[in-house]
């Protein structure tokens, strides 16, 4: 397919692009730009991070796992476009330098490309802005000073005065019709028609899985739809019952409307791998590869949400839980996509515990999202799920039953003892073992009984 774009303030039109070509390796083979690093090559170290600015506003990404494509209409700013025209160093670059935040520099672009982006944003919890970018050599504290240093200090005008739709109209990668085997529809109707004729293709989101398919398991993909530019499925629709997510939507947007609604959700989603990862990774994503440790499903579940699919002109919509079929099989028919997910409006009783190694940057080892309804000292509703503690996201059926009718009591979670072995059989892996999985899951029902009660059970979620 043909894409247009702005590299460095400066248009690139690219024909014919292959849908698998990393923009980390178009950068340093194809241009020579070699300042962005090529670290892991699979989304955790942040050395490749770059800016990509378009109408939604400025994003930290990861280049290694962005496919050329994605960037179709987009404004990217490497390490070697952030000082200004007449060579006056960005303020978090001269920070960098006043603060002795780089040794061997290896991670050093992949952090002023971050800092460059948060600063533009205003951004000033740095802590999490930085938690995708990792250095071997200097240590964090001059880094985070310097950042802070920067905070006050006006962004450049050449990162924020910039006019990218005009300057792309002309160009090649404007709106295509969908065909071929590379496709980047701008509708559902056009998502919908292409996908049941190549049934085989592999849709493409925000790549934070497909993308290390590529990189990792050097797969050819060879036929491809990229949905970042399908509108329909960017959307967020609010009414007095319901809240309805487009497939599209990324974690960092999911983020503010799960701080209103279920702000237990929205405070782990800010765990969710890394604000790079979080400005990729969508919520359709997460839920269609059927990962048994997604951070997303075992909320939905729990606030009872509903999967709506689409096969051409035929949608149907399930229960959420019983889209998971089994390890690795989901009841999605080929040429069929995840349009949307919803979930009833309710009372906020949600509370979710991620458990991983590491604070940040991490896949959970177990997930417990639990939300119950307590009415005059006796529980009346409960759904809990789980990842991590089977091969799909799961309910806690058992538990649950266990536990609606009686009293709200330390007896009651205590009395479900023997229900978690009936819901749960999980297995040992270099992330947690079989026990230490069954005694955290039951642990985190007196944690929710807990932190119902309002005592503090926050120590964990403190970063070290
Ligand atoms: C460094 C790193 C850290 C991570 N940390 C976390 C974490 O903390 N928690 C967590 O849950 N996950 C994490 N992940 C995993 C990943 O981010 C998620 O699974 C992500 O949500 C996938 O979304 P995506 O848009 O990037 O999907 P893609 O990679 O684009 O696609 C993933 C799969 O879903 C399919 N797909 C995408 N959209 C649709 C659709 N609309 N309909 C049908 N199929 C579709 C694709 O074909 C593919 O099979 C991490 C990944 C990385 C690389
Ligand atoms: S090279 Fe490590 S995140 Fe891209
Ligand atoms: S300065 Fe060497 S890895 Fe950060």
């Amino acid at each position: 397919m043909d894409i247009t774009f702005l590299l460095n303030g400066e248009s690139v039109e690219l024909r014919d692009v292959s849908p698998t070509v990393t923009l980390l390796d178009w950068l340093r083979n194809d241009c020579g730009l070699t300042g962005t690093k090529e670290g892991c090559n699979e989304g955790d170290c942040g050395a490749c991070t770059v800016m990509v600015q378009d109408q939604d506003g400025n994003r930290a990404l990861n280049a290694c796992i962005l496919f050329l494509p994605q960037l179709n209409g987009k404004s990217i700013r490497t390490v070697e476009g952030l000082a200004s025209p007449t060579g006056d160093l960005h303020p978090v670059q001269q920070a960098m330098i006043d603060h002795h935040g780089s040794q061997c520099g290896f991670c050093t672009p992949g952090f002023v490309a971050s800092m460059a982006t948060a600063h533009l944003n205003g951004d000033t919890d740095h802590a999490t802005a930085l938690a995708g970018n990792l250095c071997r050599c200097t240590g964090y504290a001059p880094i985070l000073r310097a950042a802070k240093a920067a905070e006050s200090l006006p962004a450049p005008a050449h990162l924020s005065d910039f006019i990218l739709p005009e300057i792309l109209a002309g160009g090649v990668g404007g709106s295509q019709p969908p065909t071929g085997d590379t496709v980047q529809p701008e509708t559902a109707d056009e998502l919908a028609a292409w996908y049941a004729a190549h049934p085989q293709a592999t849709l493409i989101a925000g790549a934070t899985d497909v993308g290390l398919w590529v990189t990792k398991q050097l797969r050819d993909l060879p036929q491809v739809a990229f949905l970042n530019r399908c509108a329909d499925l960017q959307q967020i629709a609010e009414t007095d019952d319901t809240l309805t997510i487009g497939a599209g939507i990324t974690i960092a947007r999911l983020i503010p409307v799960m701080d209103r609604l279920h702000p237990s959700l929205g405070k782990m989603l800010r765990r969710y791998g890394s604000a790079q990862v979080r400005a990729a990774a969508t919520i359709g994503g997460n839920i269609a590869n059927g990962s048994p440790i997604g951070d997303g499903p075992p909320a939905l579940i729990a606030l009872g949400a509903t999967l709506h699919l689409r096969h051409g002109d035929t949608r149907r919509q399930i229960p959420l839980q019983d889209f998971f079929l089994e390890y690795g099989k989901q009841d999605r028919a080929p040429g069929e996509f995840v349009d949307s997910v919803s979930i009833p409006k309710q009372p906020d009783r949600l509370k979710c515990y991620k458990l991983s190694k590491r604070f940040d940057q991490d896949i959970s080892a177990v997930c417990g999202c639990f939300n119950i309804t307590v009415t005059d000292g006796t529980v009346t509703d409960a759904r809990i799920a789980f990842g991590g503690m089977a091969g799909i996201p799961k309910r806690a059926t058992h538990v649950e039953t266990a536990l609606i009718g009686q009293p709200w009591t330390e007896d009651t979670i205590a009395a479900t003892w023997d229900a978690w072995a009936q819901d749960f059989t999980p297995m040992s892996d270099m992330r947690a073992s079989t026990q230490y999985r069954q005694e955290t899951a039951r642990n985190m029902l007196s944690r929710y009984f807990l932190d119902d009660l309002g005592a503090d059970v926050s120590v964990q979620e403190v970063r070290a």
